[in-house]
């Protein structure tokens, strides 16, 4: 079992996609670190597993990148290696540009984008002499092409991809190997945590989210990529997505027209 006794770390394992992924790689025999703001939730998450010794909750804000190389040190001490670091934790957007606080900007830049290759910074000297490990940060479509309401989201998403690409290249010969994973539609609380102009919480469930894969098949579809070394890992790419994803890379002029009148929530 590929899985057995790794030690996986997960950012934004409070729910979600992060929460199925913690889940299936418990029940597939992992050590498992749970991170997220909540230590509540991550408590509830844990506390029908037995296995008390394969498990550690480690709240952590992705926000407050002073408290990144605490966390990573904490982290690799515990079990003296680490396998995997999935950068999950994120939170997207429902705004105008225009009206967008910059608070909010930063905000978003910060979590999605700067927490996680500030995370990725500081157990990569670990990994390296450990001589193995994956990083696997969780972009988006977003990270592909830029919609309406998402500026700032698309731009951290975007930065993931280039930040994340250089390292690939980089750590290539040192054993780690870097698996974008790209979500499309995946049915989770994304829109409900999204942020409105003001930095509130957008509220509403998202239509596409609502008829998205679910969290669990997304985690089944990002393990077997892996596994497989995947350099990118999409999944949930409902019909429109697969269009928009062509024309972003062969006719990206005529998707932006089209964007100009996308109804988009
Ligand atoms: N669902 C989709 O359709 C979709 C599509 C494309 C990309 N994605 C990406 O998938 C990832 C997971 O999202 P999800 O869909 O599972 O959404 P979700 O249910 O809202 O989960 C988001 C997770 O991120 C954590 N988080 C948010 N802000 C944080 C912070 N400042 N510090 C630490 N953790 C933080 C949340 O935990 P706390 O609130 O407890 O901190 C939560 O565990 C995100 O990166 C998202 O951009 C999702």
């Amino acid at each position: 079992m590929f899985w057995n006794n790794k030690v996986c770390w997960i950012t934004g394992a409070s729910s979600g996609i992060g929460e199925a992924l913690a889940k299936m790689l418990y029940n597939r025999g992992a050590r498992v670190i749970l991170s997220a703001r909540s230590e509540q939730k991550l408590e509830e998450i844990c506390s029908s597993w037995d296995d008390k010794e394969r498990f550690m909750i480690l709240p952590l804000d992705m926000s407050d990148h002073d408290s990144l190389e605490q966390a990573a040190e904490t982290a690799c001490r515990k079990w003296k290696r680490l396998d995997l670091l999935v950068n999950n934790a994120g939170v997207s957007q429902r705004s105008l540009a225009a009206e967008t606080d910059f608070s909010v900007m930063k905000q978003i830049i910060d979590i999605n984008y700067l927490g996680a290759a500030g995370l990725t910074r500081e157990v990569l000297p670990f990994m390296i002499k450990q001589g193995s490990g994956i990083i696997a940060p969780v972009s988006s479509v977003a990270g592909k092409f830029a919609t309406p309401l998402r500026s700032s989201y698309s731009a951290s998403k975007m930065a993931l991809q280039g930040y994340f690409d250089g390292l690939r290249a980089e750590v290539h010969e040192k054993g780690i190997q870097i698996n974008l994973i790209v979500p499309g539609f995946v049915r989770t609380n994304i829109s409900l945590n999204a942020m409105n102009a003001t930095g509130g919480k957008h509220g509403e469930m998202d239509p596409n989210q609502d008829s998205g894969i679910s969290p669990e098949a997304a985690a089944e579809i990002i393990l077997k990529g892996l596994e497989k070394n995947k350099r990118e890992i999409y999944m949930g790419i409902a019909p429109k997505v697969k269009l928009a994803l062509f024309l972003s890379r062969f006719l990206p002029s005529v998707l932006a027209r089209m964007l100009r009148t996308a109804e988009v929530k």
